[in-house]
């Protein structure tokens, strides 16, 4: 019998609860063939969560997710709650919290071009198809949140505006032990990125990656200027596994590496917490797009980046490789067999729903397990 996880549902808003409704059955799917014993439990967030307890995030979420194995995130925020609720009450106030309370500081953004969807990005077929780039972004330091911070008067009558970028030796090992965990996993190829020609921070940051790169001979390390990283990404991004930055160029290089995928409906991710001692992680995994009040509850909206979520929790908080694969490869499957949703939809190919894409989905994950 698989050891029993438990995983924390949080639906939230707008087309939240139904790219949701398709993990769980995929989720059920997995539990019923006797691969793994998830035990679900589903709490409010967000503007749903505002409706009915008063606040995005009620402290009794909050200690489910930190009494969970892992959480799994839809999508928060909507008109409804946008203009007219005061800033510590708004949707997103919800996930934010949630995420310093977890203390989650690496952020996983996956560039993956399934060989299907090739096209649709703006770079050229042969530039992307079969990209697989993991960018690993910290995420509770650096500019963001150094201090000094602020805008002020200055005696002759301008302001000045004030960040800090501010990194401590533990936040950078921390960091860049996922990676190179990750880079593990996968094709053992490290690239750290930062700005150590002009920013002491990066100097420093690429001496403490150098230092604990020593711990992982297996591991090939390089490191690259963030400008160049930048040009890399559009010039030539299968040169790249493993990307660790921080904050500020995690940002920037994470948005930039998603676009090459060309579909804002297919990209997962990952934020994780410190280690206890058996080694498990805080989790949360969330898909990258938010919560499309446009589409919502008409059956439109693409499961997948939920879908593949929860396959990178399967991978990463579970090491349950084998079924992360059977869940991926038939995302593969389905898109090559020319299924799409609206959003990634091409003349000749089949449109089919929420639901619809779900159904394939089962189809197909049962044919390629037997
Ligand atoms: N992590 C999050 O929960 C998150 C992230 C971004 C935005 N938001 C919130 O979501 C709300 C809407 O924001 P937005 O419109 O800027 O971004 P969005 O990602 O919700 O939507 C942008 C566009 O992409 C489409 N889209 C997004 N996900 C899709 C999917 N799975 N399938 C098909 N089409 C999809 C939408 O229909 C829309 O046209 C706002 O309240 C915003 O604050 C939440």
């Amino acid at each position: 019998m698989p050891a029993s996880k438990k995983i924390l549902f949080l639906a939230g808003d707008g087309i939240g609860p139904e790219v949701m409704a398709q993990v769980r059955r995929v989720m059920d799917w997995l539990n019923q063939t006797g691969r793994t014993a998830f035990e679900v439990e589903d709490a409010l967030v967000g503007g749903a969560a505002y409706d009915a307890q008063g606040t995005p995030l009620h402290d009794d979420t909050v200690a489910l997710a930190l009494a969970a194995d892992a959480v799994l995130l839809g999508a928060v925020g909507g008109p409804k709650w946008d203009a007219s609720l005061p800033f510590e009450l708004k949707p997103e106030r919800g996930l934010l919290r949630l995420r310093k309370d977890l203390e989650l500081f690496a952020n996983l953004r996956p560039a993956m071009v399934f060989d299907a969807l090739a096209e649709a990005s703006t770079l050229k077929t042969e530039l992307v198809s079969g990209l697989d780039v993991m960018i690993v972004r910290e995420l509770t330091g650096g500019v963001y949140f150094g201090q000094p911070r602020g805008i002020s008067a200055l005696p002759n009558g301008e302001r000045r505006g004030v960040n800090t970028q501010v990194y401590d030796t533990h936040e950078i090992v921390r960091v860049a032990k996922v990676a190179f965990d990750l880079a593990g996993k996968r094709g053992k190829r490290l690239c750290s990125v930062e700005k150590a020609n002009v920013m002491e921070s990066g100097l420093l940051w690429r001496e403490e990656v150098t230092k604990l790169g020593a711990d992982y001979p297996e591991i090939a390390l390089s490191h690259m200027y963030a400008d160049n990283c930048a040009m890399q990404l559009v010039r030539q991004p299968k040169q790249f596994d493993v990307i660790v930055t921080d904050n500020l160029f995690g940002d920037i290089l994470s948005d930039c590496a998603a676009m090459l995928t060309g579909s804002l409906g297919m990209l997962p991710s990952a934020s994780l917490g410190a280690a206890d001692a058996a080694g498990n992680r805080r989790a949360m995994y969330e898909p990258v797009h938010g919560s499309a009040p446009d589409i919502a509850g008409q059956d439109k909206a693409n499961p997948l980046a939920t879908i593949l979520s929860f396959s990178m929790m399967l991978r990463y908080s579970f090491d349950l490789a084998e079924e992360a694969d059977l869940v991926d490869n038939a995302v593969r499957g389905v898109l090559a067999k020319g299924l799409r949703t609206g959003d990634i939809f091409q003349p000749g190919k089949t449109l089919v729903g929420t639901t619809g894409m779900g159904d394939a989905l089962l189809a197909e994950m049962a044919q390629l397990a037997n």
